[in-house]
């Protein structure tokens, strides 16, 4: 084609396909290209904003590597992962929410009742609940990967006074699907803002912070796999997570526990005397 104009290069891009090419990618592409092609018409694109995200596309492949992958955390904070976790979540299950970059392959094996607290300071916290399917029925044998930050904000992987595992356990729910474990609270932290996206953030009058969470992935044979994140109902950026990872049914409440009251059937029984808190939190899983 070689009259090609403003208005029909959409109709163009997609005339070009070659005869054999898959449908699927047909179809992502053509609406790829027909979105991006309204989007610059729509704000009348300049072409010193055009260089600005090329530029930007460009810093974000420079500082991405292994440990930083700069374009996922670009997909977070525009709300695209979220958008992807939603369009394929099971209404019935636990809603999924963004697995973050922190997660660490092979964690320690962590028993029903084990404790990730360890000696750090911070507030206990008794996390129980069952792992169950969308009709009420206990999953035994689930298999449940936890994670979360330390009380100083950060993950294991950032920080080198932690070791590799600290705040990081595999749990095998028991017989009735329970899983139950003790740590510390949680606390809210900011997701990397020292690179392109943090200018994103700046530019567009945003914070980096997320509300502190748990991290789950539950995994069990006959079941879909669920990525997961829980978040306390009184954290202040509940309603303002940068990575849209807050859904209605992933709210839970921490509540306070008096004193002398820690249960038996806990690692951490006859240790903890004072006020703790607890969390019960049910893990619901869709079939494959
Ligand atoms: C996290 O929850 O660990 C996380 C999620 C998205 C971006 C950065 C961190
Ligand atoms: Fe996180």
């Amino acid at each position: 084609m070689r009259s090609v104009t403003k208005d029909n290069i959409t109709d163009v891009f997609t005339s070009y396909f070659g005869d054999d090419t898959d449908p699927r990618v047909k179809e992502v592409l053509s609406a790829l290209a027909r979105h991006i092609h309204d989007f610059a018409r729509e704000v009348n694109l300049t072409h010193d904003e055009w260089r600005v995200g090329i530029d930007f596309l460009t810093r974000a492949g420079e500082i991405t590597t292994a440990e930083r992958q700069e374009f996922v955390l670009l997909s977070d904070v525009m709300g695209l992962s979220s958008l992807v976790d939603m369009l394929h979540s099971t209404p019935e299950a636990t809603s999924s929410s963004v697995l973050g970059p922190f997660h660490v392959s092979n964690p320690p094996p962590l028993a029903v009742g084990g404790d990730m607290k360890r000696d750090y300071e911070g507030e206990t916290v008794l996390v129980e609940g069952t792992v169950r399917d969308t009709e009420g029925n206990a999953i035994p044998g689930a298999q449940i990967d936890i994670w979360q930050t330390a009380p100083n904000g950060m993950y294991s992987s950032q920080d080198p006074e932690q070791d590799t595992h600290s705040f990081h356990g595999l749990m095998t729910a028991d017989e009735n699907g329970r899983y139950a474990f003790t740590t510390v609270r949680p606390v809210e932290y900011t997701v990397p803002s020292d690179g392109p996206v943090g200018d994103i953030l700046n530019a567009a009058g945003r914070h980096p912070w997320r509300p502190s969470h748990l991290h789950y992935i539950v995994t069990a044979d006959g079941f879909r796999s669920l990525v997961t994140e829980v978040f306390p109902d009184d954290d202040p950026y509940l309603d303002q997570d940068t990575v849209f990872g807050v859904r209605e049914d992933l709210v839970m409440t921490y509540v306070p526990q008096p004193a002398g009251s820690f249960p038996d059937g806990f690692e951490l029984s006859g240790k903890v005397n004072g006020p703790y808190a607890r969390v019960d939190f049910d893990l619901v899983l869709a079939k494959a």
